[in-house]
């Protein structure tokens, strides 16, 4: 059989370092497990627009056939992107976007529908009258200013809820231990925390928590991960009222990659789909996606079947061509 044209997929990953980026990584993995002619490199860019820059920049320089790229910072990032587009590298962005529209497809969430999606649901939650605080994500990170966008447009229909603080943060926990007391010793009577993921949501939980106000502040995330930290076990044990669907892609962002390298038709937006997750629903995510977890790890074994049964094929043709030469 002719050989299938091998293909180098450069992924620049804005980090590595938590368990989203991580479930991001095992869909790539998996799906890659699909096509063997792929080689796939990942740099990690450990929250550094600079090096995310600096990775890029070798990658043209190593070259690979397509890029795919989580943009740190929109704005410092989006440069050597369009450079990469405009040498004629397809480029896939998953998750956070470039400033640009100089890409060749989009996979990942609306994170304005994210932002709005989770409004309308408080709203509900407050029965319309409330001080919401929101904790968001990395500044210039394009999910934390979608989802603050829509979080705040969804707001202004409700008279009644006041979006009462903002509180930046670098999308991780420790920012929200640190930032999160002095906020709410200063204004007690918050009703509800947006927390633009379900590490900062934990975060918030925590320093409520400590301030004996757990009981009366509600908290709503984002990311909705299966696994024992992840945000449906958040939901499930009621540290928190609600998170919003946000799905790491990694899957689709590979099938995307070798449509594009293959020729075949493909969208250049592909939206994955948002839901909350509260305790009206929570048990049946939670047991869906376990099936899916053990479905995976099925899946696994199988191919890890397949493999040994190839090896075992191929020592008895070496077998065959000896005993044939003999
Ligand atoms: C993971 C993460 C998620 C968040 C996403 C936004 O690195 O912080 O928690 O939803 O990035 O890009």
């Amino acid at each position: 059989a002719a050989a299938k044209p091998g293909y180098i997929i450069g992924f620049s990953q804005c980090t590595n370092g938590d368990a989203w980026r991580l479930a991001m990584l095992a869909g790539m993995q998996k799906e890659l497990s699909f096509y063997p002619e792929v080689t796939f490199r990942m740099k990690d860019a450990h929250n550094s627009s600079a090096l995310q820059e600096k990775h890029i920049r070798e990658f043209l320089q190593e070259g690979i056939n397509l890029l795919i790229v989580s943009a740190n910072e929109a704005e410092p990032v989006t440069p050597i992107v369009e450079e990469a587009y405009n040498r004629g590298i397809p480029v896939v962005i998953l998750d956070r976007r470039t400033t640009s529209k100089l890409y060749t497809a989009y996979v990942g969430g609306n994170n304005e529908e994210v932002g709005r999606t989770a409004g309308n649901y408080v709203a509900n939650l407050l029965r319309r009258q409330g001080r919401v605080l929101e904790i968001l994500g990395a500044p210039g990170s394009s999910p934390a200013v979608d989802r603050h966008r829509g979080f705040a447009q969804a707001l202004t229909a409700y008279p009644g809820l006041k979006l009462v603080g903002e509180l930046n943060s670098n999308w991780e926990r420790p920012s929200v231990l640190a930032g999160l007391p002095s906020v709410l010793k200063a204004q007690q009577d918050i009703d509800l925390i947006f927390a633009h993921n379900d590490r900062l949501a934990l975060g918030a939980y925590q320093v409520c928590k400590q301030l004996g106000l757990e009981q009366r502040i509600k908290i709503v995330g984002v990311d909705g991960l299966p696994g024992a930290h992840g945000g449906i076990q958040l939901v499930q044990d009621g540290i928190i009222n609600a998170t919003l669907l946000y799905s790491p892609g990694g899957e689709e962002a590979i099938r995307m990659a070798m449509k594009i390298l293959r020729k075949q038709p493909y969208e250049k937006e592909n939206i994955l789909s948002t839901m909350v997750i509260d305790s009206t629903n929570v048990l049946t995510m939670k047991l869906q996606t376990e099936k899916l977890a053990s479905q995976q790890q099925d899946i696994q074994r199988q191919q890890e079947l397949l493999r040994k049964q190839r090896d075992t094929y191929a020592s008895q043709q070496t077998v065959l061509y000896v005993l044939a030469a003999a």
